[in-house]
């Protein structure tokens, strides 16, 4: 183990914050964390809007839920794909293709990932915000995206208020398959991790509830997931070719 490892490893998300901002030296170390990440294509096709306005802050937490959490981060961070820039700078840019959207999708989580790693190494801790996609149209009309550019998820960060349990993940055997992509679901190890989120749900110290990791995601793809979306991408200029 090392210090890097311990960081990855003691993940967890903070929904709760201090009053104290982040220092302006801090977040850009953050922010160039942020950059730091790989690029596809070393196409750079992402724009990180810092949401400093108290009011749009507001907005968007209304919008995301509403998730107060949102408006009361010392930062709030949204991520998005970006194709603008490239048609400014080659107009007649092929743009609009599914793989330039997984492209967007892809390198703004990992400059996300770099961004929450490095605030959490500051001693700093936040949330992602996927719930900005519940009215992506608004959003991107709160923050003037141009077309070409669409809000992937936020980042909520500031000083850690809460220490929640960390929530267990699947377990690796589950997870990590080697060369051949397994015939049948293990049921047993599946039981034991439903039996261990079941507990972790019962006994954290705050929103318990009686739920397993099955019937948690039962709960979340029994619905429609934003089926908007589809639209709302053909809308931003986001063919999907
Ligand atoms: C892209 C993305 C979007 C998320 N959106 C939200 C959100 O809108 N609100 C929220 O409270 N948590 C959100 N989360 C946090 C997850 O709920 C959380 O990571 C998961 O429950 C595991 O908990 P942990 O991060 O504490 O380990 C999001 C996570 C990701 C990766």
């Amino acid at each position: 183990m090392n210090q890097t490892i311990d960081l990855i490893l003691s993940h967890r998300s903070i929904r709760q914050f201090t009053h104290d901002p982040i220092e302006p030296q801090q977040l850009d170390l953050i922010l160039q964390a942020a950059q730091a990440a790989a690029s596809s294509s070393f196409l750079q096709a992402n724009s990180i809007m810092r949401v400093t306005d108290p009011l749009i802050r507001q907005q968007l937490a209304e919008l995301a839920g509403p998730q107060p959490y949102v408006a009361q981060a010392a930062e709030f961070l949204v991520f998005c794909a970006d194709f603008h820039r490239h048609r400014q700078i080659v107009p007649a840019a092929h743009t609009g293709f599914v793989e330039q959207l997984l492209i967007g999708a892809i390198d703004g989580a990992l400059m996300a990932q770099n961004a929450l790693l490095a605030a959490q190494s500051l001693g700093l801790g936040g949330v992602y915000i996927g719930g900005i996609r519940n009215h992506p149209a608004e959003v991107v009309a709160l923050l003037g995206l141009p077309r070409h550019v669409i809000p992937l998820f936020g980042l909520c960060l500031g000083h850690p208020s809460q220490q929640p349990e960390q929530k267990p993940r699947l377990p690796q055997a589950m997870v990590v398959h080697e060369n051949r992509y397994p015939e049948r679901l293990d049921e047993a190890l599946l039981a034991d991790y439903d039996r261990q989120i079941q507990d972790y749900y019962q006994a954290r110290s705050s929103n318990n509830k009686v739920q397993t990791w099955s019937s948690q995601i039962a709960g979340t793809l029994g619905k429609e997931a934003r089926p908007f979306m589809d639209a709302f991408l053909q809308s931003q200029g986001f063919n999907l070719k």
